[in-house]
């Protein structure tokens, strides 16, 4: 991984500035996430609250945003926010590759590898982000970890297989809970459920993805390794930092 100089912040942290809240730090990534999107591009975007942010700055920038041949989009939430910007969403299948997906994390580790779903649209940002050559992860600092796992892993899993995937995970030390909405379970885009997985700590990504894929009943496990972060845009309280990791292959 290498770190470039930090973008600096306007408000730079005088003594007396207030510090900028999370919101804020997901504003700029959003912003600062621009300049991977070149004009005519068809791009991917990803879920979450960090992209609504590179969505409005994309809506911002007419020229930009009227230049786009269109957009793949990982979830229904993030369909509606394009339209209100007027860029046309195209299914994934009505293309063979995408230039850049960008998208938000709920951890990031030092060598890209990612775990998503906390939006319960990890299916969908899987998919798009397959098809892309570069995968741009934008995110605020609280999102870095060394090891991933503090954040519980979705797993989108086929309904009738939740029982006996809550006991395999217990076999490898997690406590899995179907993901509710209100009194009922979660149901995704795809019209299955979500399990979350604590006590977990994934100090291998990509073997630990691999295996899970793996399990009878799982649709998609909220690992992205084969599937990591080209950079990631972070934001911390001195600016704008890019990390780049090293691709490993899968
Ligand atoms: C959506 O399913 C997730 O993968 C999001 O990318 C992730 O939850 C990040 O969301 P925020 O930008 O809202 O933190």
């Amino acid at each position: 991984m290498s770190h470039h100089r930090p973008t600096p912040l306007h408000s730079s942290n005088h003594a007396g500035t207030p510090a900028l809240t999370q919101e804020e730090l997901k504003a700029l990534v959003g912003q600062e996430a621009l300049r991977y999107v070149k004009p005519g591009d068809i791009i991917g975007v990803g879920t979450g609250s960090t992209v609504n942010h590179f969505i409005n700055a994309l809506g911002a920038n007419e020229i930009l945003c009227k230049s786009l041949k269109g957009a793949v989009s990982s979830s229904e939430a993030t369909t509606v926010l394009l339209h209100k910007i007027g860029i046309p969403v195209l299914e994934a299948s009505q293309v063979d590759r995408l230039s850049v997906y960008i998208d938000g994390a709920d951890e990031i580790d030092h060598a890209g590898n990612m775990i998503k779903g906390g939006g319960a649209a990890l299916t969908r940002e899987k998919i798009v982000a397959s098809l892309a050559d570069t995968f741009i992860c934008i995110a605020d600092e609280s999102k870095l970890v060394q090891t991933l796992g503090r954040f519980p892993l979705p797993v989108e899993i086929i309904p009738m297989a939740c029982a006996q995937l809550i006991r395999r995970f217990k076999q490898i030390g997690g406590q899995a809970k179907l993901r509710l909405k209100g009194e009922q379970p979660l149901v995704t885009d795809n019209a299955q459920h979500i399990l979350d997985v604590t006590s977990l700590q994934i100090k291998e990504p990509q073997a630990f993805e691999s295996l899970i894929s793996q399990w009878a009943g799982v649709v998609t496990v909220g690992v992205f390794a084969h599937q990591k972060a080209t950079l990631c845009l972070l934001a911390t309280s001195t600016g704008v930092k890019t990390l780049e990791f090293k691709s490993l292959g899968t």
